[in-house]
């Protein structure tokens, strides 16, 4: 295991850090790692932002937050977060407002410098612009960018180029934190680590594959951005893509980053894109009306967002082909929106009947499912048939083999970001996107937002609360695994 002698110090800088991402996760985040010794407390953090305060001033914002949020907070480890992190108000516009900034990292005296863009995508090419012209960027120097990154394949293109300027692909870490989750990493040890399940992992012994992202918040304080992405942007193009590479990709020779990110890119460029004459079959998109999630009542998304006439989607559900050896012909079902029935993310794989039934006079034989959790509550469940004990013959139902992968790894997850920013630290790009994924990832995703366009598909209303219209995609005989009934 690395240890923090290996890691060693550094300086990060994070822009937009007072912001909501940052509070939320970025600082919980160092402040686990640094209580549980992976960081030193000789690295600096420097927050960078155009709001008006002072260090004291940010010291007191960010204890005052980490308190709220934190279950158990520790002064001692709160105190030393606050004793490494300074604040600089910098207007990032203007090139001449970085010299503060210049000579903080000078006086931090660090070679390793971790640039961390909290900041919508449209300041990605100041900021790195302005750190070039002020000789801040070295070989050295990393970047960590938050999605989304770009809102189609032109703006990423854009931005992508403009970082390329100042950045080798070497140094850019494209963060999707569904790939810090634990549970989400599990997949790769559970494909590749087990036999039993990469021997049916293929068309001849599986039926189809469900993958739901399922919320039961609303858009909250996001509305301004998330009207202008909506489901298919904020959800598909990113996290679910991510989640179907990992179920459907060739198990790469090794696990250096560029061998695992070839094979997720591979999935990409095979996935059918869509068409005018499929688009309506294929895809749904929806958005929430008023409804009720566990027994409050809750706005519909046009209240949400103060009513206006917006057409922006909250649900999409859709029917995708990966086209190749593998998968050949077997649907693969994504489904993800806000306002559902409750907060969870799991990935079904539904196995083919058996070939013959023995017991024809009984009730149908159900498919064996191996359901793997997410969240909330990570667990594995293998769905079988079993037989009803007693006498007078057979009787069977499906029965559940499950296992709680929390319960019997015994300890709490680490958060996401709590990985994503080690892995930084460390130099591994294994869990971020290469340019080319997202390249590819947003081809897609245009397949599918060209065609809505042209053939003005329909924005069906759903119930909030509700499961959402998602089954009108579904090939005969197949349905979506019922919703858990945990509420967030
Ligand atoms: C973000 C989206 O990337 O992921 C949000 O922008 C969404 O709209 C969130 O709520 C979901 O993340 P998680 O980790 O809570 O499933």
């Amino acid at each position: 295991m690395t240890t923090k002698k290996e890691l060693g110090d550094f300086s990060l800088v994070i822009f937009g850090g007072d912001g909501d991402l940052a509070m939320k996760k970025i600082f919980p985040a160092l402040y686990f790692r640094l209580k549980h010794g992976q960081i030193e407390t000789a690295s600096d953090i420097i927050v960078v932002s155009n709001n008006k305060k002072t260090t004291t001033e940010f010291r007191a914002e960010l204890t005052e937050n980490l308190n709220n949020k934190l279950k158990k907070p520790k002064a001692n480890w709160i105190e030393k977060l606050c004793g490494m992190t300074t604040y600089l108000e910098i207007e990032l516009t203007d090139p001449a407002n970085y010299l503060p900034l210049k000579k903080s990292l000078e006086k931090a005296g660090e070679e390793h410098v971790l640039l961390y863009y909290s900041t919508p995508s449209s300041l990605f090419s100041v900021i790195s612009g302005s750190m070039h012209s002020n000789g801040m960027i070295t070989d050295k120097t990393k970047v960590v960018l938050e999605k989304p990154l770009g809102s189609d394949l032109k703006s990423f293109e854009e931005v992508n180029t403009t970082i390329r300027k100042y950045f080798n692909e070497n140094q850019i870490y494209r963060i999707d934190h569904y790939l810090g989750k634990e549970t989400v990493q599990n997949l790769m040890v559970l494909r590749f680590a087990n036999h039993l399940f990469e021997m049916a992992w293929n068309s001849q012994n599986i039926d189809y594959v469900e993958i739901t992202v399922a919320e039961s918040l609303g858009v909250g304080t996001r509305k301004g951005y998330y009207d202008n992405y909506g489901a298919l942007k904020d959800m598909v193009q990113n996290h679910l893509l991510q989640l179907l590479c990992l179920v459907a990709m060739e198990p790469p020779a090794v696990l250096d980053a560029d061998s695992v990110r070839d094979e997720k890119l591979k999935v990409l460029k095979a996935l059918v894109p869509f068409d005018e004459s499929n688009v309506g079959k294929r895809t749904i998109k929806g958005q929430y009306t008023r409804g009720k999630i566990e027994d409050d009542f809750v706005k519909s998304y046009q209240e949400d967002i103060d009513g206006y006439n917006s057409e922006t989607e909250t649900f999409v559900a859709l029917r995708t082909y990966v086209q190749n050896w593998r998968w050949s012909g077997i649907p693969f079902y994504l489904r993800t929106g806000k306002r559902m029935t409750s907060r969870y993310s799991e990935i079904v794989i539904n196995f083919k009947h058996v070939p013959h039934n023995v017991f024809p006079k009984l009730a149908p034989i159900d498919r064996n499912k191996l359901i793997i959790r997410l969240q909330p509550d990570e667990s594995i469940e293998l769905v079988q048939m079993a037989k009803i004990p007693g006498p007078g013959g057979y009787r069977y139902k499906p029965i559940s083999l499950e296992l709680d992968y929390l319960a019997s790894i015994g300890k709490k997850f680490p958060d996401a970001y709590e990985r994503l920013i080690m892995d930084v630290v460390r130099g591994n790009q294994t869990l971020f996107m290469r340019e080319d994924e997202v390249r590819a990832s947003w081809k897609w995703v245009h397949s599918i937002m060209d065609n809505w366009t042209k053939t003005e598909q329909e924005l069906k209303l759903y119930q909030a609360g509700t499961e959402g219209p998602g089954d009108e995609i579904l090939k005969d005989g197949h349905s979506w695994n019922e919703a858990q009934s945990e509420e967030e």
